[in-house]
């Protein structure tokens, strides 16, 4: 029975095998950052994601046999809740073996090199390796240094390739297409690999993108053909259809950026009032984890058209197609 362009399910003896047909394949490909993904690349994601989703939704067994006999470390160097273990249960889901490393409670405390840590955990069978780093480029280096395919959850401030394409997806099933939508990307952009990465997913999606934040917190030197960048909320947000709201982040800032957070929130926060301003459905994401009163009110986080939550489910869905796709091969 087929479901959409690009796979089908076929349902053998009450198991379920996800199958592929598509020109397009990511068999083998190390995910860094979406700048070397096309549009087709990340369409069948999306697509390959939807079929996830009714997997984890439909109630009962949700254990696919796709990534039986396949070993996945997630090598954790920063905190995390929701990537770490949306990743950890993807994996579980797919019938792969998963085991995750946190920086406080393994070698690296005592000092070991990446390297040495990557190669350590290659020497052990392991297919794939998840890995979020604070240096920008870590992920690159990995796919360098060992053989296991690299999915990058996230490497400093530049790039966290599945959130975006979470956002893409939360974005699609709330409102039924993506080309020609306008996002405001709200806050922290020096700091932030999701801004980072979502710029690239959605302008290949035909997106239009704005970013705004205080002077201090928009990247100086702009690269990026596409986008607009403002420093007033209310001209970004303006007949938005998406608004995307990072979080402070606090730990990567050097003192002074704002001048105080009660400032910050009064000129930048998003509440009932400025939403007002967007678009009558506008849709509102954020990231996680929020400083509640500070970029984002809890009126806003707790509204209708809030699809923060969303996020979380279509987090586990979007990685079980990234790991699926990439480690599963075409079956
Ligand atoms: C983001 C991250 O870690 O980059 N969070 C996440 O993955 N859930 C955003 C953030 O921490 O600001």
């Amino acid at each position: 029975m087929f479901y959409s362009a690009n796979s089908f399910l076929l349902i053998n003896k009450g198991v379920i095998f996800l199958k592929k047909n598509s020109a397009v394949n990511l068999s083998g490909r190390s995910v860094v950052a979406l700048e070397n993904f096309s549009a087709a690349e990340i369409r069948l994601v999306l697509d390959t994601a939807y079929e996830m989703k009714k997997i984890i939704r439909r109630g009962g067994e949700k254990k696919l046999p796709n990534l039986r006999g396949k070993a996945i470390v997630n090598l954790f160097y920063e905190p995390s809740t929701r990537t770490r273990t949306s990743f950890e249960l993807a994996g579980k889901y797919l019938g792969a073996d998963v085991v995750s490393i946190n920086s406080g409670t393994s070698s690296i405390v005592k000092g070991e090199s990446l390297r040495d840590t990557l190669r350590t955990i290659e020497a052990m069978g392991v297919d794939a390796i998840v890995m979020r780093h604070k240096a920008e480029g870590a992920a690159d280096f990995a796919t360098r240094v060992v053989k296991p395919i690299i999915i990058n959850a996230g490497d400093g401030a530049h790039a966290h390739p599945s959130q975006a394409l979470l956002d893409l997806f939360t974005i699609e099933q709330r409102k039924g297409r993506l080309a020609g939508l306008k996002v405001a990307i709200v806050g922290d952009i020096l700091h932030s690999r999701v801004a980072r990465s979502d710029v690239y997913a959605m302008t290949k999606m035909g997106m239009e993108v704005h970013f705004v934040g205080p002077k201090t917190l928009l990247p100086r030197f702009f690269e990026f053909d596409g986008v607009t960048v403002h420093e007033n909320l209310d001209d970004a947000i303006k007949n938005a259809d998406v608004i995307n709201v990072l979080r402070i982040q606090l730990e990567r800032q050097q003192a002074g950026l704002f001048p105080s957070t009660r400032e910050y929130a009064r000129v930048f926060g998003i509440n009932n009032d400025r939403l007002k301003l967007a678009a009558d459905d506008v849709l509102i994401l954020h990231p996680g984890p929020q400083n509640k009163g500070l970029e984002i009110s809890s009126e806003v986080t707790y509204c209708e058209q809030s699809a923060i939550h969303d996020q979380v489910q279509n987090g586990v869905a979007v990685r079980m197609a990234l790991l699926d796709l990439t480690l599963g091969g075409a079956n």
